[in-house]
């Protein structure tokens, strides 16, 4: 094992991956930085292509966090069209837009949000904006040299899966999003990322709030059966 990983006393693997979640509400308490460092530590030992680790992260607290959740919900509420740095489609269809669907009725339905109550949602879309109020955000980025490659934006969701459990291992609780990216150019200037990196995706950390209703939401996963093929193995 590196020298530089954590020694403390980890939770089973099984009840760290059955256990987590993602968490959309908070306690304000602050994250210490080591602790922080600590997950990153643990996350980074993600496999990547090569062995290249193209990605990095800005971790943000407090005032540059503050800004740039202005700037997104400044942004949104006026409209201004989505700026994201990597491509992505015109929305879900078929089994994919069911799954999205099932799980926005399962958070929706934890909040007691109804269906017609517009106010409602977009406070709820609103507080992705501003990274669900978290104490921290990180913000995945990876090496613009790399840039039309695949290879790193498949490294970047491998680290940052690890980093989702490995905090969920030490009793913080996070959201991988979209929503704070949103607005590329807002936090490329407030979290000032330099141009050599292209900003892939947020990361709402934090201590959960237990009394908050969504996080208790477990989303569901299609069977192994529907997943896989198996070959050449005796029935
Ligand atoms: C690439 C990616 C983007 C995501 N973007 C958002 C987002 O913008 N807002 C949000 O509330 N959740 C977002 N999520 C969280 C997913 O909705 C969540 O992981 C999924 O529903 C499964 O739920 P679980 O994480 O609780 O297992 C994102 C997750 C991933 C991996």
């Amino acid at each position: 094992m590196p020298s530089d990983l954590p020694k403390s006393d980890p939770m089973h693997f099984d009840d760290v991956v059955k256990g987590r979640r993602s968490i959309r509400g908070y306690k304000p308490d602050p994250v210490p930085r080591d602790l922080i460092e600590e997950v990153l530590a643990l996350a980074m030992r993600a496999p990547s292509s090569m062995n290249t680790q193209p990605y990095n992260f800005t971790v943000l607290t407090g005032e540059p966090l503050d800004r740039i959740r202005a700037g997104n919900t400044e942004k949104m509420l006026a409209g201004v069209p989505e700026s994201r740095e990597f491509r992505s489609g015109t929305g879900f269809e078929g089994a994919h837009r069911e799954r999205q669907i099932g799980v926005a009725k399962q958070l929706f339905g934890a909040m007691g949000i109804e269906r017609d109550d517009k106010a409602r949602r977009q406070d709820w879309v609103m507080r992705g904006f501003r990274q669900f109020d978290a104490p921290v955000c990180i913000i995945i980025t990876f090496d613009r040299t790399l840039e039309g490659w695949d290879d790193p934006i498949f490294d970047c969701g491998a680290v940052t899966t690890m980093l989702v459990n490995a905090a969920w291992s030490r009793g913080l609780g996070a959201v991988i999003n979209s929503q704070g990216i949103m607005q590329s150019p807002v936090v490329r200037e407030h979290a000032g990322i330099p141009d050599d990196q292209v900003i892939m995706k947020a990361v709402a950390l934090g201590w959960p709030d237990d009394n908050f209703p969504a996080n208790a939401v477990v989303s569901e996963r299609k069977d192994v059966a529907e997943a896989s093929r198996f070959l050449g193995f005796a029935e």
